[in-house]
């Protein structure tokens, strides 16, 4: 059975990816430093799999922890690295922590794999890489606009030092994968989305206010260039875009990558506004929003979505599950998880 490493494995998007990769006959090994995430993920992945994955509380960012718990593994056929702090408010106020945890963290990685001759990385990386592009829907060789966050420069310099370090040894592989919107959860709804404190992000503020435990959802502006003048993303269940990563691990294992470096980007391929989120949730969930229009929120940028054709071609993964789909996962685990009957 091949063993993956998952950095950040008991987080959001790693969970869900751990639970495809057992669902596909991976054996997983989770490494995490738990500052956005709880250990009793590893319960709901054994809930939905039967299998409690090997994990390791490590702070990758520590060059020696890393070291010695990399020491301890063998015969990895692939890492996949989701590991780093990702709010990108915070990351404004905070830059260094972020450009120390992020960047550290890969760079201990890399040079961990090259001592140990493991090749095949995945990436996570954002779309946050393509800033407000001039042309919709963006493509993989749509220009990189400097990052308005240090969280986006962390991905892009991240995406940097990959190519870079790839470009000096014939031992690495890697792919990086550019989400687009990451929304829902696990069907079973026994992992889902867990913010800390008050969400940033749309859905998370959504089904909490749905649940009472927020007051009113904001929507931040109605004046943009939009048809309802309100925001667009591209917005893809978590189930899909976990998924994406086993294409993308499995074209590398299996030696079908054209180049050693590779990108992809990972989203539907169709744009939704806030409002339409918000009217595809009342809809799907039957719950009326209390939400008001309010100010736009600084850094934010006005449309964006993905040109999938590339990404569907070279890793045959096509989205199966719509917007509708997503937004009621989110509600069902996050009546789940507040004992919502
Ligand atoms: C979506 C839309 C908000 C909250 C972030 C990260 C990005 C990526 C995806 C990791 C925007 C509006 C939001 C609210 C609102 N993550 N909104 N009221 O900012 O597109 O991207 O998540 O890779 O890196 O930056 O996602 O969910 O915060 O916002 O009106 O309470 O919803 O203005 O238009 P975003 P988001």
């Amino acid at each position: 059975m091949k063993k993956i490493i998952v950095t950040g494995g008991t987080g959001y998007i790693g969970s869900h990816t751990c639970v495809e990769l057992i669902n596909s006959g991976f054996e997983v090994i989770i490494i995490d430093d738990l500052s956005n995430s709880t250990i009793e993920v590893l319960d709901g992945i054994k809930k939905i799999t039967g299998i409690k994955p090997e994990f390791y509380k490590i702070d990758l960012a520590n060059a020696k922890e890393t070291l010695r718990c990399f020491d301890t593994i063998n015969n990895i056929s692939g890492v996949i690295h989701f590991a780093a702090y990702k709010a990108v408010g915070e990351s404004v106020s905070l830059p260094l922590k972020y450009y120390k945890n992020n960047l550290n963290s890969l760079i201990n990685i890399l040079e961990t794999m090259q001592g140990k001759s493991f090749k095949n990385l995945i990436f996570s990386s954002s779309c946050t890489v393509y800033g407000q592009a001039e042309k919709l829907p963006v493509t993989e060789q749509s220009p990189i606009i400097k990052a308005d966050s240090p969280y986006g420069n962390t991905k892009q310099i991240s995406e940097e030092i990959i190519y870079d370090t790839i470009n000096s040894t014939e031992n690495l592989k890697a792919i990086s994968l550019r989400y687009f919107n990451p929304i829902g959860a696990h069907e079973s709804a026994e992992i889902g989305e867990l913010p800390i404190g008050e969400p940033n992000n749309l859905v998370p503020y959504i089904t909490q206010t749905a649940a009472g435990i927020r007051k009113q959802l904001r929507i931040f502006g109605n004046d943009y260039n939009t048809p309802d003048g309100t925001a667009i993303r591209d917005y893809i269940h978590v189930t899909d875009l976990a998924k994406a990563h086993i294409s993308a691990l499995s074209r590398l294992v299996n030696n079908e990558n054209k180049t050693n470096y590779e990108v992809f980007n990972i989203g539907t391929g169709k744009g939704d506004s806030v409002l339409e989120v918000v009217n595809t949730f009342e809809k799907v969930t039957g719950i009326k929003l209390n939400y008001k229009i309010v100010n736009r929120r600084p850094g934010d940028i006005e449309q964006i979505w993905a040109d999938t054709s590339y990404s569907e071609k070279n890793l045959r993964s096509k989205t199966e599950k719509s917007l509708g789909d997503a937004l009621l996962s989110a509600w069902n685990w996050e009546k789940k998880y507040r004992n919502i009957t």
